[in-house]
């Protein structure tokens, strides 16, 4: 099983990944927990590329670096844990590229489905965690890290970004569930372990 988290900065992401993967080892399960961009070494040297402020990528290369990013955390990391039978749980994948680059930055959006659609695996089951600006804002203020290239765009960039996030869950409902993600950390945990339990009845 392949799990994704996607949304914006400050949605809660890694630590509704991390809480997510506590429970299902919990419950016997073996769960590897990676991230996006990167997930394998090479992939961690493109992470750096891609978050550091010192590049101002045009937007055809910077979706080619996120697919070339993605092609090795796949074949490194997540293919082989997927054979082994482990669960995998990734801290974004591709509807981030998606929404960052295509509706973002306004990337060919036809180049990255397409390029998505080559993309060997496919998530079962993608939480889109929908956090409203005010919220995120706060969660990012709070954490008072130095903000990457994404973290720094301005809210029109964000707002964008929500929206391209909203419009892949519409289209594609049988994979990607929209979790309100204002609430407590534990409220939403508990909102993420209701998808996961339904969507896994459904498939079995
Ligand atoms: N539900 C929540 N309520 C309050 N704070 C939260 C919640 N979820 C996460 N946080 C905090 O907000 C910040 C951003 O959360 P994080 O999981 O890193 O988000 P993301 O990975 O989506 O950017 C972190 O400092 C985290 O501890
Ligand atoms: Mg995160």
């Amino acid at each position: 099983m392949f799990i994704t988290f996607e949304g914006g900065e400050g949605a809660g992401k890694s630590t509704q990944a991390r809480l997510l993967a506590e429970a299902m080892t919990a419950a016997g399960r073996t769960v590897l927990c990676t991230r996006e961009p990167g997930g394998a070494p090479g992939a961690e040297v493109l992470r750096g590329l891609l978050l550091s402020r010192e590049h101002d990528w045009s937007p055809p290369a910077e979706v080619y670096l996120h697919f070339a990013a993605r092609a090795e955390h796949v074949a490194r990391t997540i293919q082989p844990a997927l054979a082994r039978g482990e669960v995998v749980i990734s801290d974004r994948f591709a509807d981030s590229t998606m929404a960052y680059q295509g509706y973002g930055l306004g990337a060919d959006r036809a180049l990255i489905a397409a390029l998505s659609r080559l993309v060997p695996v496919r998530p079962d089951l993608t939480l889109v965690l929908d956090v409203s600006p005010a919220v995120a804002t706060g969660r990012m203020a709070a954490r008072r890290q130095a903000l990457d290239r994404y973290e720094a765009m301005g809210i029109g960039f964000h707002g964008r970004v929500a929206a391209g996030f909203a419009a892949i869950a519409a289209a594609e409902p049988d994979r990607c569930a929209v979790v309100s993600a204002d609430g407590g950390v534990d409220e939403v945990h508990r909102a993420v372990l209701a998808v996961v339990a339904r969507r896994r009845s459904v498939a079995a």
